[in-house]
């Protein structure tokens, strides 16, 4: 169709700007600190202890805050459905209510349901990066994302900003 032609727009080899993502990852949680580890027993137990009737799909987040207490959270599901929250922004926007002013050292996610059986780490959704990464910018320190599987492999990203390239930002915009 002649109009979809005549918006393709050819970005030159000379014009290429490139995002790096870089990530870590790891076979088992043998390969944290024991402190680390805690963190992932955390979200595991708040995973199971998600509220996830429609989906089946349980999520649990943990965030460690920088006096060794542990924040968790795990998804919200609703009859309604748009109203329920996912696990990372229950536990960030908790972290962010009780302990406005305590620096965030490490977060950690996981998932399973019934069909989620394979490796794969659950990566968090589009809208908990930015609501996550927030909470980085506002502390100004990164904040290392543990991602766990059900079966034991864990991607670690050492910071939420590189999870979400040309993030928006309200900085000189209100
Ligand atoms: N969910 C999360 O808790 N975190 C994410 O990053 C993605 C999805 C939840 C929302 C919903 O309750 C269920 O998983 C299925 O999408």
């Amino acid at each position: 169709m002649r109009w979809l032609s005549s918006i393709d727009h050819n970005i030159s080899n000379m014009e290429l700007q490139t995002f790096t993502c870089s990530f870590e990852r790891l076979s088992s949680r043998e390969e944290v600190s024991p402190e680390l580890q805690g963190l992932i027993d955390a979200s595991i137990a708040a995973m199971k202890a998600a509220y996830a009737p429609y989906s089946g799909f349980s999520v649990g987040a943990a965030l460690l805050l920088e006096n060794g207490v542990i924040v968790i959270g795990n998804n919200q599901e609703n009859a309604a459905y748009p109203s329920g929250l996912c696990a990372e922004r229950v536990a960030f926007f908790a972290a962010g209510a009780q302990y406005p002013n305590l620096r965030i050292i490490a977060a950690a996610v996981v998932a399973s349901s019934a069909q989620y059986t394979h490796g794969d780490p659950v990566t968090p959704c589009g809208g908990c990066r930015q609501s996550m990464l927030e909470y980085e910018l506002k502390q100004q320190h990164s904040i290392p994302l543990y991602m766990i599987s059900p079966t034991g492999e864990i991607i670690v990203s050492p910071s939420i900003k590189q999870l979400l390239p040309l993030y928006f930002e309200s900085k000189g915009r209100f």
